[in-house]
Order: C-alpha cells, then sequence, then structure tokens
C-alpha cells in the first residue's frame, strides 16, 4: 500500500491541507490565503492570522480529503508543521492535528517549516523518482527567512548563512509599502519593476565579506531616504525605477553569495524555495550565475502550502519520528 500522508500547515497566514503519496505524488494541495484580511495592515496581523485559521482549518482539510478522493480511514498518519513561525497560528494547526491524530488514531508527525520548504523539491506531478542530487545547497528565501543550507544527504542540513536583520520577503513587503504598491509586496515590486531600469538608482549591496550571511536593513533605509529626497505626486515612472532598482540590489547579492557558496562548498546543484523564489529576476540571475544546475519550483510550490509539510512529513515518518500530545509549539525552532 501506498503510503498516504496529510499535511496540515498554518505557520503564518495561509490555512493549508495536502495529500501526498510516497512523499512525492500530489493527490490534493489546497490553500485558503489571508491576503485580502491583512492587505490593510501592509503585512500579516498575527492575531487576525490566528483567528482566520480557527475558522478555515476544518473546511480546509475537508476539501483536501475530498480531492483527493479519500477518507480518514485512507491515511497512514498527519504532519503538521511546530514551527517555526506566529505563535498563535501554529497553535491551531497543532493543537488540530493533536485532536485530529487522538480521534482517528493516527500517528502525528511533527514537521520542521523550513524542512518542508526544502522538501518541495521532491514533489512532482507523476511521483516519479529523482529530486535534485546532493551534495545541494538550498537558499529559503521567504517573509520569515533567508537561509543558506548545505544538505549532504536527506535530513541533515548545515547552516552557511542567514540573514542578520529583514528576511528578503520583509524587505520586498515593507519597501512596497514605501512605495504604495500593496500588499504582499514581493509580487507588487516585481510587477512595477517590469517598466523600471536597475541601473536608475544606485542602492547600497551589503556584501559582508567572508561570511554567506545576508542584510538587507540599509539597503531599506536608503530607499526611503531616496524616496524623502522626492515631494508631492510620485511620477509611475519614478516608482518603477525604484522598485526596479531595490529589486535588483536584492536578486544580485542573493545570486552571487549562493554561487559563491556552491562553489566553496562544491555543491551539485542550488535548489530555490520560499515565497521570494517566484521572483522571475531573482530565478534568471541565480540560473545564469550559479555554474551548477538550479532546482526551481512553481510558484504554488514556491509559497507556503501544506504539500511541503507532507513531503517532509512523509521523509520523518519512515524514520520513525512521531509526536505525541506533549508536543508544543517551537516559533524559533531551527533545522536540525
Ligand atoms: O514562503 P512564503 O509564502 O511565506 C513565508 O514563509 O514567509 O513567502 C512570502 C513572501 C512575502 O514576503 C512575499 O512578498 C514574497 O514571499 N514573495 C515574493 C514574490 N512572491 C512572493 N517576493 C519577490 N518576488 C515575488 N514574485
Ligand atoms: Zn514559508
Amino acid at each position: 500500500m501506498a503510503l498516504r500522508i496529510l499535511g496540515i500547515e498554518t505557520s503564518c497566514d495561509e490555512t493549508a491541507a495536502a495529500v501526498v503519496e510516497e512523499g512525492r505524488l500530489i493527490l490534493s494541495n489546497v490553500i485558503a490565503s489571508q491576503i485580502e484580511l491583512h492587505a490593510p495592515y501592509g503585512g500579516v496581523f498575527p492575531e487576525l492570522a490566528a483567528r482566520a485559521h480557527i475558522e478555515t482549518i476544518v473546511p480546509v482539510v475537508e476539501t483536501a480529503l475530498q480531492e483527493a478522493h479519500l477518507g480518514w480511514q485512507d491515511l497512514d498518519a498527519v504532519a503538521v508543521t511546530y514551527g517555526p513561525g506566529l505563535p498563535g497560528s501554529l497553535l491551531v494547526g497543532l493543537n488540530f492535528a493533536k485532536g485530529v491524530t487522538l480521534g482517528r488514531k493516527l500517528p502525528l508527525v511533527p514537521v520542521n517549516h523550513l524542512e518542508g520548504h526544502l522538501y518541495a523539491h521532491w514533489l512532482n506531478a507523476e511521483g516519479t523518482a529523482g529530486g535534485p542530487p546532493f551534495p545541494l545547497l538550498a537558499l529559503i528565501v521567504s517573509g520569515g527567512h533567508t537561509e543558506l543550507v548545505l544538505m549532504r544527504d536527506h535530513g541533515q542540513y548545515q547552516p552557511i548563512g542567514s540573514t542578520l536583520d529583514d528576511a528578503a520577503g520583509e524587505a520586498f513587503d515593507k519597501v512596497a509599502r514605501m512605495l504604495d504598491l500593496g500588499y504582499p509586496g514581493g509580487p507588487a515590486i516585481e510587477k512595477a519593476a517590469q517598466h523600471g531600469n536597475p541601473r536608475a538608482f544606485d542602492f547600497p549591496r551589503a556584501w559582508l565579506p567572508g561570511t554567506f550571511d545576508f542584510s538587507f536593513s540599509g539597503l531599506k533605509t536608503e530607499v526611503l531616504r531616496t524616496l524623502s529626497r522626492y515631494n508631492g505626486p510620485r511620477p509611475l515612472r519614478l516608482i518603477a525605477d525604484m522598485a526596479s532598482s531595490f529589486q535588483a540590489a536584492v536578486v544580485e547579492v542573493l545570486a552571487v553569495k549562493t554561487a559563491q557558496a556552491a562553489r566553496e562548498f562544491g555543491a551539485a546543484c542550488v535548489a530555490l524555495s520560499g515565497g521570494v523564489s517566484a521572483n522571475t529576476a531573482l530565478r534568471s540571475a541565480m540560473r545564469s550565475r550559479a555554474g551548477v544546475p538550479v532546482f526551481m519550483l512553481p510558484p504554488i510550490l514556491c509559497t507556503d502550502n501544506a504539500a511541503m509539510i507532507a513531503a517532509a512529513g512523509s521523509r520523518r515518518f519512515q524514520a520513525g519520528v512521531r509526536g505525541n500530545l506533549d508536543l508544543d509549539i517551537a516559533p524559533n525552532a531551527r533545522l536540525m
């Protein structure tokens, strides 16, 4: 019998449930986005996020089972994100998963959200064998994370670098707010940047030599300082040029440092994940600079989803990992 895992993800602002077979084949992948709820605030409002998860988790899980044409009796386990993420949001998913596994007598498998972003690379529509080769250098770039991680094998993670301040996606969201481009900022900046000149403004790149760490707060401040020089109505051209020049600065640092790390650690490939990895400019810069094959995901698997949690959960399940009712959320969990 094929191994079927229900994944549940509520670490931030998407309520998501998915059924995955053998850690690879997506049978269903349901995502209830809260974008409209948070848009007026220009970012995720934690209390509202938790309340919305409570309202949507049951229908989202039911839809995931229906779309997979399966009942609870067809599942082998439930995998759930226990961290990192927003405490109130994580609690909703974990408590739901505990209740349902107790009631349905199913094993519970705790999954680290970042491990989920990595295991999205083993998912595909056909459920065929494959996946990226090891050693793999992963760049996880999302609203909450900017992490370079070396994976020498399944389940082995060596942190190489991370952000010292804002996450890449957070910088996109904040700069989009400064430019009145709306939320979420990443796609809005990318769209505005299409009509702009990436060399119009020479925004700073924080290279942090000798490390594979990142920093985006200086860049963000410089965008704000530049913007404050323009009083009155701001022409669309100016906004497009600023968006484009900002995006170019983020993309260049991410691509160059990832390529350097790939060479230094002898990576066989680079694998991009997280919401920011949907960015077209980042994808093409990475392709031209990496020097090794670059694995990229369809946009639906870049941003938060539960199929990736089920994929990582399948590995953990096969390795014998189980959670019990004492399992607690870990809002600052690291990859181990
Ligand atoms: O992975 P994700 O859905 O959630 C977190 O775990 O944070 O990532 C969301 C982040 C947001 O900051 C959003 O602005 C950014 O990913 N993002 C993008 C793009 N699409 C989403 N950033 C740049 N370009 C994009 N096309
Ligand atoms: Zn994420």
